[in-house]
């Protein structure tokens, strides 16, 4: 048997686990990190990752289909082999995890493939059959989807977002409930594979923590899609018959009857609390299931610490990522810190919906004065160049002192250009600031710029 006594063992080999192992390890700490999955969790294996390629392969495919003649690109027959698109998919995945297995082996990271859980304070068993020790234990044990009770997952029709990226062939029709990030993301990729794509959102706008006028716009642009979105509804319940499913979608007082081939529900993750003998050491959680922590990432039990999904805030890997780092930091006693304001969010649909800070309703709430500078994609000439016109950026400031506030950015490679307002919010920068900053020309950057120039005098 191995080393069995550590400084750190994590539970949880994700974004927020792997981070914070590869950091404790360069602090000099001894870590284990325990995971019953795949390195990489959720985010690379069955997420962020896997979404990506498919959506990147779907463009194509949807580009090209609408032909590139007016590029003076003539393409033959355009087909669609989706075993090599998922294989492309996997293959990325597969990649990507052997980069982290690099990265535990040349941190001297011990990785122990099982089921972890707390069996006190200090201990960890692994399967329940090996025990480790250490005087930290860090919770990193992520989420998984939410079921609901009306449309309970089958696996095959009634689908959640693992099965909706690992699909055998392309839905004649696909009803997506939840017009969330997942929900949006994974309807276009099936929408631009030829799906006639539904998705029925609860709230009265798509993505509701987003900016409304940039999410009623993304709405407008997937329409054309074929992403049909109806908002104000929700699913009543579903009965399988043989390959279709037969669903009840209520809106305001109307019921109606919806048949499909897949139903893919996406309507929010729930953290990987149970199992973990979280209950047994009394810790803190919220009514969600959550563990609750201090601002240093400490849970109520002394020596057990928890990130990313399994704590409140948003469930992005980027958050787990830099609260893996932060809280190895405090472990260590140094000033490990995470700026709540200044975490983007971004939906990759096409074009993506990219935010930080706060939007313009939020910062009238915070009772802000507020002012709001806009520029389109359309007037940039990269975006022509690109074939790439759609959107636009919108800033949000203070009109009393000039600072940023929020930025949001509806347009192409929006996940890229969002960059540029997280740094100006970490810098506490003004809207000049950005306006004066000198952008190469020609670039899709220049429209951030130009937003910026609408807003100083
Ligand atoms: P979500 O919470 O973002 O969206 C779920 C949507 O479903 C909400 O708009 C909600 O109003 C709606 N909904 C809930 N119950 C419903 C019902 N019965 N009928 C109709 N609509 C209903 O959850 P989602 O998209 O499942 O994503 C889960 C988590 O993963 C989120 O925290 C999300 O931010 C994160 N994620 C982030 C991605 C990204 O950053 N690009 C990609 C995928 C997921």
């Amino acid at each position: 048997m191995g080393d069995t006594s550590f400084d750190l063992v994590i539970i949880g080999a994700g974004p927020g686990g792997y981070v914070a192992a590869a950091k404790a390890a360069e602090l000099g700490m001894r870590v284990a990190c325990v995971d019953k999955s795949h390195l990489g969790g959720t985010c690379l294996n069955v997420g962020c990752i896997p979404s990506k390629a498919l959506l990147e392969s779907s463009e194509l495919y949807y580009k090209a289909r609408k032909g590139l003649e007016h590029h003076g690109v003539g393409l033959g027959e355009v087909g669609l082999d989706l075993g090599a698109m998922m294989g492309r998919k996997t293959k990325i995945v597969q990649t990507m995890g052997k980069g982290i297995e690099a990265l535990f082996k040349g941190h001297d990271v011990a990785y122990f493939a099982g089921t972890g859980k707390v069996v006190e304070a200090g201990k960890v068993s692994v399967d329940s059959t090996e025990v480790l020790e250490a005087e930290n234990i860090l919770l990193a044990t992520g989420s998984s989807p939410v079921e609901l009770a009306d449309l309970p997952f089958d696996g095959e029709r009634i689908i959640s977002s693992t099965e909706a990226l690992a699909l055998k062939e392309v839905p004649d029709r696909l009803v997506v409930i939840g017009a969330g990030a997942i929900g949006l993301e994974l309807g276009s990729v099936w929408a631009r594979l030829g799906a006639e794509v539904l998705v029925v959102e609860f709230m009265d706008q798509i993505l509701p923590g987003m900016d409304r006028e940039m999410a009623g716009h993304l709405g407008r642009l997937l329409k054309r899609q074929g992403v049909e979105c109806w908002t104000g509804a929700s699913a009543q319940g579903a009965e399988i018959k043989g390959e279709q499913v037969e669903l009840v979608v209520k809106m305001g007082d109307e019921e109606r009857g919806e048949v499909c081939d897949r139903v893919l529900v996406a309507v929010g993750r729930r953290a990987h609390s149970a199992g973990l003998g979280l209950q047994e050491l009394g810790m803190e959680m919220d009514e969600r299931g959550q563990v609750l922590v201090d601002e240093k990432w400490r849970t109520s039990v002394e020596g057990i610490w928890a990130i990313g999904d399994l704590i409140p805030g948003p469930m992005l890997a980027h958050k787990a990522e830099v609260e893996g780092v932060a809280v190895v930091e405090q472990m260590m006693g140094r000033a490990g810190q995470v700026n709540y304001d200044a975490i983007p969010a971004v939906v990759y649909t096409h074009p993506e919906l990219a935010s930080v800070g706060l939007s313009e309703s939020a910062a009238q709430e915070k009772e802000h004065q507020v002012k709001i500078g806009k520029y389109p994609f359309r007037a940039n000439a990269r975006a022509h160049c690109m074939d790439e016109i759609e959107g636009l950026v919108k800033i949000v400031a203070d009109s009393r002192t000039d600072q940023l506030l929020g930025m949001q950015i509806l347009g192409p490679q929006a996940s890229h250009l969002i960059a540029e307002g997280v740094l100006a919010l970490e810098f506490a920068a003004s809207a000049e600031d950005v306006a004066r900053t000198v952008h190469a020309h020609p670039a899709l950057s220049e429209v951030v710029k130009e937003a910026a120039w609408t807003l100083c005098e």
